[in-house]
């Protein structure tokens, strides 16, 4: 059994990228620049947000956190988002999700400009990449692709994709299926989820369900990439953080697997920052 080291594996990637930035800034003597749009005070949005800032940092990118109230309306925030992208020192946009209920989300997202849209999320991109003619690809699904792509080729794997959110499960499928994998895309009203599982190379849990997948529904070495990130209390009542995956069960059958944390977490944010990257040169 082998560690997905994502941790390290964006180490190496944010390197690299940074040499480009800073090249970059030497040619046009400024930074590439990320603004993202948080609202309200949901704590993991809090931390992913900081996180996010801080290897910006690293990287070379300029970012600014606009923070609004959990109460803005909706007209205010997508007044915000014209400012933004009307603004040509703004580079990239990303909107913190979740959003309070009394927002509308699809909205929100398809207000931002596609030329400075860094999640992806946009329903054109979306749409671009179901074609197979991606221009920005969401972060978490592009972070698991570079992963997987580090270890194996994948065309002609079967692959199976818990969870069909439109922030990773659907856009994964997408992207997986344009690599040549063949790609289930399972969620909670699918039959036989054991036996699906059982019949894939490699498994991709997106559910938000701590320890979900166990043993008997992986095969003998099987790629396993944990997308999960779920705090639980331990048997003596410590908060950890763990993933849709049980590691510790799974761990002996399976060739590769990603840990949680340090797996698809560190890759989520470097996509961001070569997204931003990417949309800047553009
Ligand atoms: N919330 C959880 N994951 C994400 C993400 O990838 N992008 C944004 N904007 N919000 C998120």
């Amino acid at each position: 059994m082998k560690i997905l080291d994502g941790k390290l594996l964006a180490k190496s990637l944010n390197d690299e990228l940074s040499k480009k930035i800073l090249s970059y800034n030497n040619e046009y003597g400024r930074k590439p620049h990320l603004l993202v749009i948080l609202v309200g005070d949901n704590p993991a949005s809090q931390v992913y947000v900081k996180n996010k800032e801080k290897k910006a940092a690293e990287v070379g990118i300029k970012s600014t956190i606009i923070r609004l109230s959990k109460d803005v309306s909706e007209n205010n925030l997508l007044k915000v988002i014209d400012e933004a992208n009307a603004n040509i020192s703004v580079d990239s946009i990303l909107v913190q999700l979740p959003l309070p209920n009394h927002i509308n989300s699809n909205k929100v997202i398809d207000r931002i400009s596609i030329e400075k849209d860094v999640d992806g999320f946009n329903s054109k991109n979306i749409g671009l990449l179901a074609l197979g003619r991606p221009k920005v690809i969401p972060c978490t699904p592009l972070g698991c692709y570079k992963m997987l792509e580090s270890i194996l080729d994948l065309e002609g794997k079967k692959v199976i994709i818990l969870g069909r959110s439109n922030i990773v499960g659907k856009p994964l499928s997408f992207l997986l299926t344009n690599k040549n994998a063949t790609v289930t895309l399972a969620h909670s009203k699918s039959k036989n989820l054991k036996d699906l599982c059982l019949s894939s190379d490699i498994i991709i849990a997106a559910i938000g369900k701590p320890n979900f997948v166990k043993k008997e529904w992986v095969k003998e070495n099987a790629v396993i990439i944990d997308v999960g990130i779920n705090v639980i209390e331990d048997k003596n009542g410590l908060r950890k953080i763990v993933g849709d995956v049980d590691y510790e069960d799974v761990i002996k059958k399976v060739s590769f697997i990603s840990p949680v944390p340090g797996g698809v977490g560190p890759m989520t944010i470097h996509c961001l920052l070569s997204n931003t990257f990417l949309l800047t040169k553009n």
